[in-house]
């Protein structure tokens, strides 16, 4: 068996109008891997992202973490998979407007009923963050470099063995996203965090281990960087 992530002959189509958008792609993600997804836009990366993390359905083929197919997960073990397994973070962060990034970060654990257990460890990822400044403020009154920090420590927050991140930093200047790039390489390092990153960025692409290019729903290059 595989330990790591192994997406095999993954097609994605949607029906109306009918299209291919995934074709057929292979490859292996061992754990621990940092990896970066690149291609044009279009190209099919959101999609791979969401069909990988069980986020969407499949049309067919197979995607196994360590040997268990993820859309062939029933319903509730799919949902602890995503609830203590998974972390997520998105282009657009969606950090509930009316708590305090505090609570935003442990809204993971809450969702579990750990967030009593889990608020000392939220701080210390603030502070890690350099976001203890902003623990008691709400998502509106900290800026947006430290918005998309927040949203990676909430996806942190129950130390996932797999991140998805797509485009973290794509709203971010350069100096929030090589901070955010940094965050990443730590976690990767520290915790052996399996990552898969989305980015149009060249040069963030390169600071992961590998980089996995799209062109039109198909897998073009699968490089090591390092
Ligand atoms: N729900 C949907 N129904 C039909 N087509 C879709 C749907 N979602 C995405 N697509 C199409 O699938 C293709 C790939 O979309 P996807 O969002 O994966 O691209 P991407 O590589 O992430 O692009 P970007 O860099 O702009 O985010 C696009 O042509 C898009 O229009
Ligand atoms: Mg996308």
């Amino acid at each position: 068996m595989y330990t790591g992530i192994d997406c095999i002959s993954l097609n994605r189509s949607f029906e109306n109008p009918p299209l291919e958008i995934l074709k057929s792609i292979n490859f292996q993600i061992p754990k621990g891997q940092f990896v970066s997804v690149t291609g044009r836009s279009g190209s099919g990366k959101s999609t791979l992202l969401y069909a990988l993390s069980g986020l969407d359905k499949i049309t067919s083929g197979k995607v196994l973490f360590s040997g268990e197919s993820i859309h062939d997960m029933p319903e509730k073990q799919l949902n602890h998979f995503r609830n203590f397994k998974m972390g997520f973070v998105f282009q657009f962060h969606y950090l509930l407007p009316e708590i305090t990034v505090l609570e935003n970060v442990l809204m993971p654990a809450r969702k579990t009923n750990l967030h009593k257990v889990k608020e000392a460890e939220a701080r210390k990822i603030l502070e890690d963050f350099s976001l203890s400044h902003c623990a008691d403020k709400t998502p509106g009154k900290i800026s947006g470099g430290e918005s998309q920090r927040v949203s990676i420590a909430r996806a942190l927050i129950m130390r996932p063995k797999y991140i998805f991140a797509d485009e973290p930093t794509g709203n971010l200047d350069s100096a929030n996203g090589e901070k955010v790039l940094a965050l990443f390489q730590k976690v990767n390092q520290d915790y052996k965090t399996t990552i898969l990153m989305v980015t149009h960025d060249a040069g963030y692409a390169k600071l992961a281990q590998r980089t996995i290019s799209l062109n039109d729903g198909q897998l073009e290059s699968d490089t090591m960087n390092y």
